[in-house]
């Protein structure tokens, strides 16, 4: 299939692994690159500009095909470094980065110098639009489905999506609640140039993270994802356990004087107590809606050819079969 997105990346299909903190390491972004589309390292889960050279050494060692690192500027205080991880992008000859929270605008300048292409992610038109109109070469509009940071609009991809096709110039894909195929041609219906799967891509055979993890994305369905911190206008959508049901009971205890601080044991440090040890209690951890498609651990090559095959299937035979079936309708009236 060939899209404005899969001509920009130089990929084969519209597939696009979102970057995620503790599971977006090197094995999966290679994986999922190989497989013709593209893999996202996440470049905040190594500690520092060093380890994610060595992570983007080693990704490239697994594949000779295009790969990303994603970039997420976090309401913090204490800022990581990001010119360093930006040196250490540009030096690993990387030519994508998805930037995410945060508008990227200060470091547009370094990012363009190097002729990396990037593709921002947001959660409302007037921020895709601000995207554009710094020199973002696309848009990953990523719905209020989404796991991970929602923003605080609320609005799903079957409204988001269509108003981002309405105002935007640069292609965009859709992100947030798409799994397989049928997200995929909703996706294209709707103004996007192909799509961004995070969630989906965890329970994968190549996701490097504990078993645990995997049977708990199969087991759930679509009701098990929660909204946390809302209060703080840090809102995440994650899966449902029991450091998250301590977290929901602590946001009603403190209402609208809650504090980070007051949530520290439910929020810091949970991703490799989750992801590498498979405590699946330990607390808030991103999960999209999109769970609830979630039925299997397919390789990423299986589950790409899968949507990519059945994508087909379905424009050519369901759809052109509706209009088919139109010329046959007026072909007998007449
Ligand atoms: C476990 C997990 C961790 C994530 N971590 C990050 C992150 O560090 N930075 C980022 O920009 N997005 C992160 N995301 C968001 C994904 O890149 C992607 O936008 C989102 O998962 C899309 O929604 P979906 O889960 O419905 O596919 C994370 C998502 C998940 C599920």
């Amino acid at each position: 299939m060939k899209t404005a997105i899969t001509e920009m990346f130089g990929i084969e299909h519209p597939i696009i692994q979102g970057g995620m903190h503790y599971v977006g390491f090197a094995e999966l972004a290679a994986a999922v690159s190989n497989a013709g589309g593209l893999g996202i390292i996440t470049g905040l889960t190594q500690r520092t500009p060093e380890l994610l050279a060595k992570e983007i050494a080693r990704c490239h060692d697994m594949t000779d095909k295009p790969f990303g690192v994603n970039l997420t500027f976090l309401p913090t205080f204490s800022a990581p470094p990001y010119p360093e991880y930006i040196a250490a992008i540009r030096e690993g000859g990387i030519k994508i980065v998805e930037t995410a929270g945060r508008s990227p605008e200060q470091y547009m300048p370094a990012l363009k110098a190097a002729g990396i292409k990037v593709i921002h992610k947001c959660t409302s038109v007037r921020h895709s639009l601000k995207a554009e109109q710094i020199g973002c070469d696309a848009v990953s509009v990523d719905g209020f489905e989404c796991g991970g940071h929602p923003g605080e609009d609320d609005m799903p991809n079957m409204i988001l999506l269509p108003r981002a096709a309405e105002e935007l110039k640069i292609p965009f894909v859709a992100s947030g609640g798409m799994a397989d195929a049928r997200s995929l041609v909703a996706a294209l219906a709707l103004g996007a140039a192909g799509m961004n799967m995070g969630t989906r891509f965890i329970a994968t055979k190549e996701a490097p993270v504990h078993d645990n993890v995997k049977q708990a994305l199969v087991a759930a369905t679509e009701l098990d994802t929660r909204l946390v911190m809302r209060a703080l206008r840090n809102t995440e959508r994650v899966l449902k356990n029991k450091g998250v049901d301590r977290l929901i009971e602590i946001e009603r205890e403190k209402g609208r004087s809650l504090k980070i601080e007051d949530i520290h044991n439910e929020v810091a440090g949970v991703y490799p107590k989750v992801m590498i040890d498979g405590e699946m209690d330990a607390g808030a951890w991103s999960c999209g809606m999109v769970v609830g498609l979630i039925t299997d651990v397919p390789t990423v090559k299986e589950l790409i050819d899968r949507i990519m095959a059945d994508a087909e299937r379905i424009i050519r035979d369901r759809l052109t079969g509706f209009l088919d079936a139109e010329d046959k309708a007026t072909l007998k009236v007449a």
